[in-house]
C-alpha cells in the first residue's frame, strides 16, 4: 500500500528553485507539512504560498546555507521547534529531500578555479552530511522515513570540464550508500535519485548568469522537466514502508549518455 505522507512533515533544501520547488509542489498535492530552506528567502515565500495553494497544510521556509554547519544546526533547531509545536507527540520528520547543489564552471582540471571546486564541494557533498546528520533524531521519530539524495548521472559517467562535478555528485553516491548501511534495521529508508539533463536554473547557475550559454545546453533537445525529476522524488518517497529504492537513474529519452544527446535540426 501507498505511504501516506497526508500531515507528515518534509524538509526539501535547495526548494526556491528547480527540483527542490517542484518537489514542494508535488508534496503538497499529498497533503504533506513542508519545511523549506535555500539561501533566497524571498523565493521561497512564492514556493510556500504555491505549496499552501495546493494543499499543504503548512509550508515553512527559512534561510538556509547548506555549506556552513552553524546555519544547518541553526535550521534544523528552528524545524524541531515548529514541528513541536504543532504536535502532542515527539517531533518528528518523515522525508527528507537533500537536493541542495549544483555545479559551478565546466573548466578543465587544468584551468579549475578553488573558489569553484570548493563550493561544489561544500554544498553537493559536505551540505548533505552536515543536513542529515542534524535530522537524524528527527527521522528517528517516524517509522517509514525516507532520506532522499539527489544524485546525478555525473556520478555514473566522467565529463570533460566536470571534474569537480562528477566527483562531488560520486560523494554523494558513496554517503547515500554508507548512510544505507548505517540506517539498516531502524527502518529509515535511504535513496539516491540521479537525474540526467534537466532544464531550470542549473545550467544558468553553472554559467554564472549566462542566459545564451545556458540555453545552448537544451538546445533542439527536449530535457526533463524539474516536475518530472519531483514526482519520482515523490514516488519514491510513497512506497510502502518495507520498500527502499536505492539508486534511480533517470534520464531524457533524447540523452542515451551523458555524452551523447540527440538533437533536432
Ligand atoms: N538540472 C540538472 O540537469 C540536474 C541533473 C542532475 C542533478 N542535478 C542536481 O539537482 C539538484 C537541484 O538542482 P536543479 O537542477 O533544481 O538546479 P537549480 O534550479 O539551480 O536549484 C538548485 C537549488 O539548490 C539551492 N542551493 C544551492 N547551493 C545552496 C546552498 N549552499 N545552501 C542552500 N541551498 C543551496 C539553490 O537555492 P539558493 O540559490 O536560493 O540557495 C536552489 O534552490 C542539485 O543538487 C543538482 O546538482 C541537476
Amino acid at each position: 500500500m501507498k505511504f501516506s505522507l497526508q500531515n507528515r512533515w518534509v524538509l526539501i533544501t535547495g526548494a526556491s528553485s528547480g527540483f527542490g520547488a517542484a518537489a514542494a509542489r508535488a508534496f503538497a498535492q499529498e497533503g504533506a507539512n513542508l519545511l523549506l530552506g535555500a539561501r533566497r528567502l524571498d523565493r521561497l515565500h512564492h514556493v510556500a504560498a504555491d505549496a499552501r495553494h495546493l494543499g499543504a497544510p503548512e509550508a515553512l521556509v527559512r534561510h538556509l546555507d547548506v555549506s556552513q554547519t552553524l546555519s544547518v544546526n541553526d535550521f534544523l533547531a528552528w524545524a524541531k521547534t515548529e514541528i513541536a509545536q504543532r504536535s502532542s507527540a515527539e517531533p518528528s520528520l518523515t522525508v527528507l529531500v537533500n537536493n541542495a547543489g549544483g555545479a559551478l564552471g565546466l573548466d578543465t582540471v587544468e584551468t579549475g578555479k578553488d573558489e569553484d571546486w570548493e563550493s561544489m564541494m561544500q554544498s553537493n557533498v559536505l551540505g548533505l552530511l552536515r543536513v542529515t546528520r542534524a535530522a537524524l533524531p528527527l527521522l528517528k521519530n517516524s517509522p517509514g522515513a525516507s532520506v532522499i539524495n539527489i544524485g546525478s548521472v555525473a556520478s555514473h559517467d566522467a565529463y570533460e570540464g566536470g571534474a569537480a562535478y562528477c566527483a562531488a555528485k560520486a560523494g554523494e553516491r558513496q554517503i547515500t550508500r554508507a548512510l544505507r548501511l548505517e540506517l539498516n534495521g531502524t527502518g529509515i529508508r535511504v535513496a539516491s535519485v540521479d537525474p540526467g539533463m534537466a532544464e531550470t536554473e542549473f545550467s544558468l547557475v553553472r554559467f554564472k548568469g549566462d542566459a545564451a550559454r545556458a540555453a545552448k545546453v537544451y538546445e533542439g533537445t527536449h530535457p526533463l522537466t524539474a516536475d518530472d525529476v519531483a514526482e519520482i522524488i515523490l514516488w519514491v518517497a510513497t512506497r510502502p514502508a518495507h520498500v527502499n529504492i536505492d539508486e534511480l537513474i533517470v534520464k531524457p529519452t533524447d540523452q542515451a549518455s551523458v555524452f551523447k544527446v540527440f538533437r533536432r535540426k
